[in-house]
């Protein structure tokens, strides 16, 4: 089977590039499964349900969220009446939080497919509890005993290190672990010893020429002045859309290619 896993979706640039350029990238990879984080697609800040829906008409098969989950309250209510929802926010949210950190698919072709997502904890100003605590107390032994086919752990992490730890921690036991959160693109999509395919982070859906994903000059005055009345809002260029394909084939010998179309990061993948 191939998987498409696609980066933090920004603001309307990112939802357009992705409505636009997402049945060409599934025609031209044959992708069974979409995966798309789209925590920063309402105005860079949280998602609305009819985005969610949009999203699911365009052929997303799962959102995925992170830190900024809730910031459009809209969404806590849409889960609340849609619990059949495909929308995974980070497992190791507190307790009492709303939605699913992970849920299993049937896909059409009989394959079961588990899907969940993490946050890191450094430089993360969130109550969170321990990542590897609730991996391995919710999600390893559903991968042991329900005949689970592929599973995808998105880690959505401020830094490298952490994604990288949880990722070597468990690799041999997912599919794929991949990082989201920090909207640039790493280097180093491979496959672990263990047979995990990994990326520490598939980067972001929005267009580039700002400060991940946000208007450059205000970015910037923040950043020169420490004056948070300026407001951060969705660059409005062309989007790239940047993410992972992963491969699967019967033997295991699973593959990741990390890919960036459109925009300025824009790498001739579908033309
Ligand atoms: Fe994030
Ligand atoms: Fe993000």
């Amino acid at each position: 089977m191939k998987f498409l896993l696609i980066g933090d979706v920004v603001g309307r640039s990112g939802r357009l590039a992705l409505k636009n350029n997402l049945p060409k990238i599934k025609d031209k990879f044959e992708i069974d499964f979409t995966i798309v984080n789209a925590e920063n697609s309402a105005g860079g800040y949280g998602i609305t349900g009819k985005i969610y829906e949009e999203m699911i008409s365009w052929g997303v098969d799962v959102i995925t969220l992170g830190n900024h989950a809730w910031k459009k309250n809209d969404i806590i209510t849409y889960i609340e009446n849609n619990p059949q929802n495909n929308i995974i926010r980070p497992l190791n949210f507190q307790q009492d939080s709303p939605g699913q950190g992970f849920k299993i698919f049937n896909h059409a072709n009989g394959k079961r497919i588990l899907v969940c997502q993490v946050h890191g904890q450094t430089f993360i100003d969130l109550q969170l509890q321990n990542p590897f605590e609730l991996i391995d107390s919710k999600i390893l032994s559903l991968l042991n005993d329900h005949e689970i086919d592929y599973s995808f752990l998105e880690v959505h992490a401020e830094v490298t290190s952490e994604k990288n730890g949880i990722a070597q921690n468990y690799d041999g036991k997912f599919t794929a672990i991949y990082g989201t959160h920090v909207h640039i693109p790493t280097s180093d999509a491979r496959v672990l010893d263990k047979g995990t395919c990994f990326q520490t982070d598939i980067g972001m859906t929005g267009d580039y020429n700002s400060v991940i994903g946000m208007k450059k000059d205000n970015a910037i005055k923040r950043m020169r002045t420490g004056n948070l009345s300026h407001r951060l809002e969705p660059a409005e260029g062309e989007a790239t859309i940047s993410g992972a394909i992963i491969s699967t084939n019967k033997d295991n010998n699973n593959s990741i290619q990390s890919i960036q179309i459109g925009g300025v990061l824009d790498r001739n993948l579908i033309s």
